[in-house]
């Protein structure tokens, strides 16, 4: 999703805003853009598609300056064009604004300025930002955007230049911004990510402020009132964003998975908000709300505690039931899923409320009490380590409540979590799906089916096979199939059969014979050997843990496919890391 860089300082700002710019490219863009100060003129330049495109038009032009804002902008208002593009420029050339999140209130913003004789060049919902801000300029800069943030409906972090100072500006409202603290100068940025390389110290904006960036970062309230905040030294990761000769960082990250689990499996304090329960709410989007499926049935069948899985985007929109005594546990890999921060206010004071999150500090982490994964920086932006980590947070938590109950599983739990490292590792030594990726790759659809939480796997596997091969993927309850999809199968028609549940084996076996009698080319990934299908992805066997390892075999699967049809497959089209806006 749109990402923000800027810089103030001694040095040239434009390397420094196209590096930042760089580091934010996995959160997903369609064009780019900077703008930069130079003698008391902003300086655009703006492209359509990738950086390369920017940097190119870059190297026709002198651009100079010490004082500059970048975006990559993920189009949600108008077609992702150059007019488009940010940043935008008021109407006298003296503010430049860049914008990420969504102005809900636009229109009538748009009609206020068009009464007031502004026309818009562009379709966005951002550009009215430099519009209201020179309107309301007399001089004062920061009174102006203070003045402008006060109209402002919806969310929406900020970088903003005005001709006349030599300052950075910063907002915060509900969308991720944070500020850092170089040895040549200080930067803004979307993610502490963006600027690991530059610096570890960081003062971090809270939904409500802006900041007014010189040689010093001061920090206010929207009502101007200065607000002090601690210096935040980010650790330094050992999992860095740099691909170690991988020739993706989605293959880096699906390797990662021993160490990441087993940090995360070390990593865990009391989890006290376990404590005294009655059901729990798993909440998140996308991969996460497939983490909360699979954490649905892991924890509801060991533990016998309702556990309601949803999607973010819905269970905020549809008068949810909440108890007092329920718990909602929001899951998201960024923190900043605008839907899952969305769905979490709405249990805010209703209930008890955790997250399970990978980036330190993020937002959900003001909101909720955090229970980590330590995947570390995750930028492919199909999610493989975040994933994983996520469902042994669920593992730890069903086995936490196993041990609140005095029940003896938790000991046979705990055992084959310790050796989780070990067994994926084994996957990913043994399972070599290459050839049958070429098989796929020259499909243009394919269905995912399994029981239980295979099938949570399966969707997940589905899911991961669409992001990044394009490869269109349906995923069903095994025993759901028959009634109306199975009219699509016909002869070599790919079914994917998740199948690691010993109980349930027999019925999904007999699923696959339904698909195999009617032409499918049958690959199962399972533990067992299954002569009804066509291929087997043998994985470990596992009581407990093997729907993740199955996950493990088939992110494998999904990134052969992908490399054979030529994908970019760290940064599939349309797709944004960290989703923003709702
Ligand atoms: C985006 C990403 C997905 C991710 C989802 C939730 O849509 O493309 O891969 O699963 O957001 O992200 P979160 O950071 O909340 O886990």
């Amino acid at each position: 999703m749109c990402g923000i860089i800027g810089y103030i300082g001694k040095s040239q700002a434009k390397d420094l805003l196209i590096d930042g710019l760089r580091r934010l490219e996995y959160r997903g863009y369609d064009s780019s853009g900077i703008a930069v100060r130079d003698n008391g003129e902003l300086c655009v330049l703006k492209a359509k598609g990738k950086l390369d495109n920017l940097i190119g038009k870059l190297e026709e032009r002198s651009f100079s300056g010490t004082c500059g804002i970048g975006h990559t902008r993920w189009a949600t208002h108008g077609a992702p064009d150059e007019l488009n593009a940010h940043p935008h420029l008021s109407r006298s050339g003296k503010f430049a604004i860049v914008h990420n999140g969504i102005i809900e209130n636009y229109k009538e913003l748009c009609d206020m300025l068009i009464s007031q004789g502004y026309s818009l060049r562009s379709e966005t919902d951002s550009e009215v930002i430099a519009h209201l801000i020179e309107l309301g300029y007399d001089g004062d800069a920061l009174k102006a955007i203070q003045k402008t943030v006060k109209l402002l409906k919806g969310s929406f972090a900020l970088g903003i230049l005005c001709a006349d100072e030599n300052a950075l500006f910063a907002v915060k409202k509900d969308s991720p911004l944070v500020i850092g603290s170089g040895e040549d100068g200080i930067y803004i940025a979307s993610d502490m990510q963006a600027l690991l390389s530059k610096t570890h110290e960081f003062l971090l904006l809270e939904s409500g402020e802006m900041a007014k960036i010189t040689d010093k970062a001061e920090i206010f309230d929207f009502d101007l009132r200065p607000v002090k905040r601690q210096v935040y030294v980010a650790e330094n990761d050992k999992s860095d964003a740099d691909k170690h000769g991988y020739a993706h960082f989605m293959l880096k990250e699906i390797y990662e998975q021993p160490e990441a689990i087993e940090r995360t499996l070390l990593s865990q304090g009391e989890l006290s908000f376990l404590d005294g329960i009655g059901s729990i709410h798993l909440i998140g989007c996308g991969s996460a709300y497939h983490a909360a499926l699979m954490g649905k049935y892991i924890i509801e069948s060991l533990t016998g505690i309702r556990v309601h899985a949803d999607i973010a985007s819905e269970f905020r929109y549809r008068n949810p039931i909440i108890k007092p005594d329920d718990l909602l546990i929001a899951i998201s890999q960024s923190g900043e899923t605008a839907d899952t921060i969305g769905a979490m206010n709405i249990a805010a004071g209703k209930c008890k409320t955790a997250c399970i999150v990978n980036v330190p500090l993020s937002s959900l982490t003001h909101v909720a009490e955090p229970m980590y994964t330590y995947a570390g920086p995750e930028i492919a932006v199909a999610t493989t380590k975040g994933f994983t980590t996520q469902l042994v947070n669920l593992y730890l938590i069903a086995a936490k409540l196993l041990s609140n109950k005095g029940d003896s599983r938790v000991n046979e739990l705990m055992t084959e979590l310790s050796s989780l490292p070990l067994l994926v590792e084994n996957v990913l030594k043994t399972v070599s799906p290459v050839k049958l990726a070429f098989l796929l790759a020259q499909n243009d659809y394919a269905f995912f089916i399994g029981r239980g939480a295979d099938y949570a796997a399966a969707k997940e596997s589905a899911l991961k096979l669409k992001e990044i091969s394009y490869i269109h993927a349906d995923c069903y309850p095994a025993g759901e199939l028959k009634h109306g999809t199975i009219s699509l199968i016909q002869k070599g028609s790919p079914v994917i059969a998740i199948a690691t549940d010993k109980q349930l084996l027999s019925k999904t076996v007999s699923n696959i014979a339904e698909v195999k009698s009617r032409g499918a080319f049958v690959i199962a990934v399972s533990p067992f050997d299954i002569d009804a299908c066509d291929a087997l992805i043998k994985i470990p066997y596992a009581k407990y843990v093997a729907p993740l390892l199955a996950s493990v075999a088939t992110q494998l699967l999904s990134y052969h496919t992908a490399l054979v049809r030529h994908c970019e497959i760290d940064k599939p089209r349309n797709l944004a890391k960290s989703v923003t806006v709702e």
